[in-house]
């Protein structure tokens, strides 16, 4: 039998290594869409693919131009799409709402359409999110709790889940969003939280910083590991219909509860060493989100297993490993 084709928007992302390995793993043949400059390089932009570079086929193309859209997707012809792209941080789309906007809406309707001229058949993902829910108005939210997004990254999920639900609904496109919540791993960011704090409590620990400036450590998520996300993506693509599914662990926990633990694996007190920095406060904060998952774990058979302190650890011990690497490294 001739294998599936899977094609991945961002790629070079935290999910998208993941969704790689996912898909590598179940016999995919495996593209991706780059950005030119990461074919330039791939030391800095592709280390999350590293394990698995020689088994993909990267193209290169933009987001912003339709074109180059239409180019790669006319000529891999997937059964497949996983739209992960986007500008993903928060705190940045304050910073250029009209970037933001402009990206991730844009992006989201080119694939969508290209899809529906060109390959009217494949399966496609839309990575919706928590911030869609914004100012939440019940703890937990599911698909059916109300949008009140509260920046403009979260306007533009709004409008990329409402335009995937339209092409499902106008063209009768398999197109699923997942509403996942924040999902960290090893492989995340180091300008989200999650990657900022275990990153700080290990530079500290090896004197390599003294503190940690924060802002609001009342805020309070419902962190999860990527790599048992992505399984919920592909689940949702199996399905004999479409559907909209929120991909979360049913827990919440403090940003301080985080700073916490991360220091106290370190053997510190994290107090000792976070300061709180005004500037750092979001415009509009989004101060409680909380998933609930039933749906996901009746219709598509996904289960969560893992807990919030195994996260925490596991991000922890490969900052130690990463910044004592370092440390040894003779001086170039
Ligand atoms: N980044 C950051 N840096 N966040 C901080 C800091 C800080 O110094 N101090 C406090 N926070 C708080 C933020 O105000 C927010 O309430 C929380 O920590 C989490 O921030 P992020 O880790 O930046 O993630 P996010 O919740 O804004 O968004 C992430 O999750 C979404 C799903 O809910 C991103 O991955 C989004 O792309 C994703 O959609």
């Amino acid at each position: 039998m001739a294998k599936r084709v899977a094609l991945i928007t961002g790629i070079t992302g935290q999910d998208g290594s993941y969704m790689s390995e996912l898909l590598l793993e179940k016999g995919y043949s495996v593209h991706g869409i780059v950005r030119r400059v990461a074919l330039e390089d791939p030391d800095h932009h592709l280390w999350r693919l590293r394990n698995v570079l020689k088994d993909l086929v990267l193209h290169s193309a933009s987001l912003e131009s339709f074109a180059s859209l239409h180019r790669v997707i006319r000529s891999v012809k997937p059964d497949e799409c996983y739209h992960l792209a986007a500008q993903s941080f928060v705190s940045y789309s304050f910073e250029d709402e009209f970037s933001t906007l402009n990206a991730n809406i844009n992006g989201t309707h080119y694939v969508l359409a290209v899809l529906h001229d060109l390959a009217p058949q494949c399966r496609f993902y839309f990575a919706g999110s928590s911030e869609m829910f914004g100012r939440a108005e019940e703890v937990p939210q599911n698909e059916k709790t109300r949008f009140h997004p509260r920046s403009a990254y979260g306007i533009s999920k709004v409008a990329g889940f409402e335009l995937t639900r339209n092409y499902r609904e106008a063209y009768g496109l398999h197109a699923s969003s997942g509403i996942l919540y924040n999902h960290e791993s090893p492989r995340r960011g180091y300008e989200f939280v999650t990657r900022k704090i275990t990153s700080h409590a290990v530079r500290i620990k090896l004197g390599l910083a003294r503190e940690l400036p924060l802002g609001n450590l009342e805020a309070k998520r419902d962190w999860g590991h990527a790599r048992e996300y992505v399984k919920a993506m592909w689940l949702m693509l199996q399905q004999p219909v479409p559907g909209d599914y929120v991909v979360a662990t049913g827990e919440n926990h403090s940003v301080r509860e985080l700073a916490e633990m991360a220091f106290s694996y370190v053997g510190l007190d994290y107090s000792d060493y976070v300061t709180v920095d005004a500037g750092l406060f979001r415009p509009a904060e989004v101060d409680v989100l909380q998933g609930d998952a039933s749906l996901a774990r009746r219709v598509l058979g996904w289960k969560y297993e893992l807990s919030f302190a195994d996260l925490v650890r596991e991000m922890v011990e490969e900052d130690l490993r990463i910044y004592r690497e370092r440390r040894s490294a003779p001086a170039t």
